[in-house]
């Protein structure tokens, strides 16, 4: 059990390797770094020098009875202590600058991974805990990867000089500090171990406690339909408490460590400064050398825990530097970081050659199916619910990459296709509308940065939201409030109509856009629709009977190697399988 406690020289390989993988991050700014170095090392020599001029001070001047030696030491002492102290201001202004620069630069170098990442990737994480791990993980890396280089060296040179001008002022002194160190190695190692464990329980804590909070808030109407709140800020308090238990658990343990560690340290320069001053009775060192001895003595301590604590530190903070490390060694999908560049004029044909796909080895939502939608063409897609229709749109969106076969739009292959300028072309409007936070207008040139204020009118006309807007005192300026909670469902999704409108597609999706809406509303939005872009290419998915039966064509998803392709009135005629699809809208028509 206990040699758990112990940490272990491999744990602090590990850390230091996780650490130098990051060191590009700080090679980059090497002459600052080289700057911090060389003002550490010299506020450390000019540090090193003081108490030997103490010495002096005492065994010449005051000892010595001499006033000028007195007053002359004591200048040089203060000199030194100022250039001392500028020395190491700057040397901490400069250290922050670089911590901020490489926050920066790690910050960048993430998000640059994060837009190379698919969206089955990005979504194995829940938001609330990618938003904590950003924020904590990226500013404790930044931290941790600016102290390691320099200031380990510049340690290890200041208890290097250190230990040579004791053994210079007195050998027997030094073995017996020598000795010491070898217990507070051990203490360290202790102390590091259990500062990593309890720091990555209180991580793992506070993810916990930041998904909980997100759900509170993001999910308030739920609960209050629900009638949870109560139970539901009840267990986020549980968790926050665990999370204050584990936090004061970690404070007594440090204030506990703290404790015994500085009665040891006392204990110990107790002792030193007892054998000292024997030896300053005995006459074989001077009172003066006793008394730079002791000072050496202190600095010693401070560096050498400042040296542990480095270790420490390369062992408790290896959390963040391994959950970006594994962030940034996911492999891109090829989907998302090839780099096609064609960009044809026409994009409207979309042909499916032998297309399979499926999120989970093994099982395919689509398999091998061919299809062709013709330039232009005005089609219903429809299914059962999980059939795979969303799936194959997310396909024509090269969200995924497909396992087999391939897509292509305009005659050209999807792969080669650039990816901005297809998604540019391409107008898509989902069930869930996915409205910010902002005004209505704001909304619609979200799709359209360069959308005038005549088109985000004309187009909320095409998908009648006119009247409501027009209620509003603000019209389209009016704010909606988080995931627009100010509408209507079905108002949201007129909005999220206009703004798939406003780009001026050359292929409109409206995979069901339209749920929340009345019949009659949809019929109206999808012939205003079908009207003033007589020449793109429209899909409309919908379980409504009404909103396909006049397309150019269905397609229809019968099974993940079926797609059956007719006129509705063909289908109904020819295929038993539509026709059970549809049989109690029908029934009831
Ligand atoms: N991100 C995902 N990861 C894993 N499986 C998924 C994912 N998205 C969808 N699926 C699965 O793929 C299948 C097809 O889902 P899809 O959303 O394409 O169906 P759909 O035809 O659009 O259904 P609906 O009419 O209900 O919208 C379903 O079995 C679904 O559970
Ligand atoms: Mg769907």
């Amino acid at each position: 059990m206990h040699t758990n406690y112990l940490l272990k020289l491999k744990d602090i390989k590990e850390g230091l390797a996780l650490t130098l993988r990051f060191n590009k991050f700080i090679i980059r700014y090497w002459k600052i770094q080289v700057l911090i170095f060389m003002l550490g090392n010299s506020s450390m020599v000019l540090g090193l020098v003081n108490p030997y001029i103490g010495k002096f001070i005492l065994d010449k001047g005051i000892l010595g009875r001499s006033p000028e030696a007195l007053l002359g030491y004591s200048i040089v002492a203060a000199g030194i202590f100022v250039v001392g102290l500028i020395l190491s201001l700057t040397y901490d202004y400069l250290k922050n600058y670089t911590v901020v620069k490489v926050e920066a630069d790690l910050s960048r170098e993430v998000f640059r991974k994060i837009k190379r990442q698919s969206l089955g990737q990005l979504q194995t994480l829940p938001s609330a805990i990618s938003l904590f791990r950003i924020t904590n993980d990226i500013s404790n890396a930044s931290t941790i990867i600016n102290v390691i280089l320099v200031h380990f060296i510049s340690v290890v040179l200041k208890i290097i000089f250190i230990t040579i001008i004791i053994l210079f002022l007195n050998p027997l002194l030094l073995g017996i500090i020598l000795a010491y160190q070898v217990l507070v190695l051990l203490r360290v190692g202790i102390v590091s171990r259990i500062t990593e464990m309890l720091n990555r329980l209180s991580l793992r804590q506070s993810e916990i406690i930041y998904k909980k909070l997100n759900n509170f808030f993001s999910r308030m109407y739920l609960h209050k339909v629900f009638g949870t709140v109560a139970r539901e800020s009840r267990e986020y308090m549980h968790h926050f408490f665990d999370a204050l238990r584990l936090n004061m658990r970690g404070a007594r343990l440090r204030v506990q460590i703290g404790l015994a560690t500085s009665l040891v340290d006392k204990v110990f320069f107790g002792l030193i400064s007892f054998i000292g001053a024997l030896l300053v009775i005995k006459g074989r060192i001077t009172f003066g050398t006793l008394s730079a001895i002791l000072m050496y003595i202190s600095q010693g301590i401070v560096a050498y825990s400042a040296l542990t604590g480095l270790a420490g530190q390369l062992v408790v903070n290896r959390v963040p530097l391994e959950r970006l490390s594994t962030l940034l060694d996911q492999p891109e999908e090829p989907g998302v970081s090839r780099v096609g560049t064609h960009k044809p004029a026409d994009i409207r044909e979309i042909k499916a050659d032998d297309l399979s796909f499926g999120y989970k080895p093994g099982i395919s939502v689509v398999s091998g199916i061919h299809f062709v939608i013709p330039a232009g063409a005005h089609v219903g897609l429809v299914g059962y619910s999980g059939c795979g229709k969303t799936t194959l749109i997310s396909l024509l969106l090269d969200l995924y990459e497909p396992q087999k076969g391939k897509i292509s739009l305009g005659g050209i292959a999807l792969d080669t296709i650039d990816h901005g300028y297809q998604l540019q072309n391409i107008g898509v409007c989902l069930q869930e509308p996915f409205l910010f936070d902002t005004s209505i207008a704001e909304n619609i040139l979200y799709a359209n940065k360069r959308a005038a204020r005549g088109d985000i009118i004309e187009t909320l006309r095409l998908a009648e939201a006119t009247g409501f807007i027009n209620e509003l005192p603000e019209t389209i300026d009016a704010q909606i409030g988080e995931e627009g909670y100010r509408l209507s469902q079905g108002q949201k999704q007129r909005i999220a109509i206009a703004r798939a409108l406003v780009k001026k597609p050359q292929v409109l999706i409206l995979d069901e856009a339209m749920s929340s809406l009345d019949s009659p509303t949809e019929e109206k939005i999808i012939a205003n629709i079908r009207s003033n872009f007589p020449q793109s290419t429209l899909i409309i998915v919908s379980h409504r009977i009404s909103a396909v039966r006049g397309m150019d064509a269905i397609y229809f998803m019968a099974g993940p190697n079926r797609m059956y392709i007719g006129t509705h009135d063909q289908l109904l005629k020819d295929n038993p399988l539509y026709r059970d699809f549809f049989s109690t809208q029908l029934g009831s028509a």
